[in-house]
């Protein structure tokens, strides 16, 4: 199991004597290598709060995480800052890239900490933008490309230094349909052909039909969860039914339906 999550809760507690809330409430979560795994759920359901807990940028109020066999309380600060840049890749929503620099060094920068040699860089770097649909821009800087081949570009750098598990939060978020569709058609395919596990936060159904299994969360616990067929299509009407019955503003419910 490449992911295992126990019994993980949430609480935050705002100020002295304030409210505390319960984001997260005993929460399982297990993840096996090469699994496209979405997470979905109302707004205010603790998915980003679980994403947090499992990018270690938080901790749990209780339970445990294990990622390939490692029980993050037991390292140390320097151990999660070192465990986090070798062994996971993080897309979020923001892109981060540094327009100072072109495509390739955006890309390239998480290996310059990194004792990688420069013909399994470039190597590395081609599988990927090819994949990706941006090996022709990697010389442009990043302010001249559009969204979704920023947000591309995230990808790969997420991706260069071959992270065991891949942690997206809305990665769609701000992009336009087209750009979404590249984007997810380019995490599918890195998912079938190099078996990357990726563990994907989103509130679009569209986005989510790409994944194989979909975890619903529902007040900081699990709801139901879903697994896909062959057929992506199908799989999108069935995403649309749990949602439906699982209630919360779901407003892009009424985004265009899945191409293909
Ligand atoms: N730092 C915080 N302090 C206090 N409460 C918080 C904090 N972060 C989140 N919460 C609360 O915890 C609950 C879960 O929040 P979380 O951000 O995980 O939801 P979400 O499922 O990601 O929602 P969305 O779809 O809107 O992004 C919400 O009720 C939220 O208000
Ligand atoms: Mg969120």
């Amino acid at each position: 199991m490449l992911l295992q999550a126990e019994n993980v809760s949430k609480i935050y507690t705002s100020g002295k004597g304030g409210a505390s809330h319960q984001a997260l409430d005993q929460f399982n979560l297990h993840v096996k290598r090469g699994e496209f795994v979405g997470i979905m759920g109302p707004s205010g359901s603790g998915k980003s709060t679980l994403l947090h807990i499992l990018a270690m940028i938080d901790k749990p109020s209780a339970g445990t995480v294990k990622i390939d066999g490692v029980n993050m309380k037991a390292l140390s600060r320097k151990e999660v800052a070192l465990f986090r840049r070798k062994r996971l890749g993080f897309i979020f929503q923001d892109f981060n890239l540094l327009d100072t620099l072109n495509v390739k060094e955006n890309i390239l920068l998480p290996l310059v900490l990194e004792s990688v040699d420069k013909a399994e860089m470039e190597r590395r770097l081609q599988e990927l933008t090819g994949i990706l649909g941006i090996q022709d821009i990697l010389l442009k800087r990043t302010y001249e490309i559009s969204g979704g081949q920023q947000q591309r570009t995230a990808a790969a750098r997420a991706l260069i230094h071959n992270p065991e598990l891949i942690l997206a939060d809305e990665p769609t978020g701000n992009l336009d349909s087209k750009s979404a569709t590249s984007l997810m058609t380019a995490l599918e395919a890195l998912n079938r052909e190099q078996e990357r596990s990726i563990l994907m936060v989103t509130h679009d159904p569209f986005a989510a039909s790409y994944c194989s299994r979909i975890v619903f969360i529902r007040d900081g616990k699990p709801y139901t969860e879903i697994y896909r067929g062959e057929k992506r299509q199908a799989f999108f009407q069935k995403i649309l039914d749990v949602l439906s019955m699982l209630g919360g503003a779901y407003d892009d419910l009424s985004s265009a339906p899945p191409q293909k």
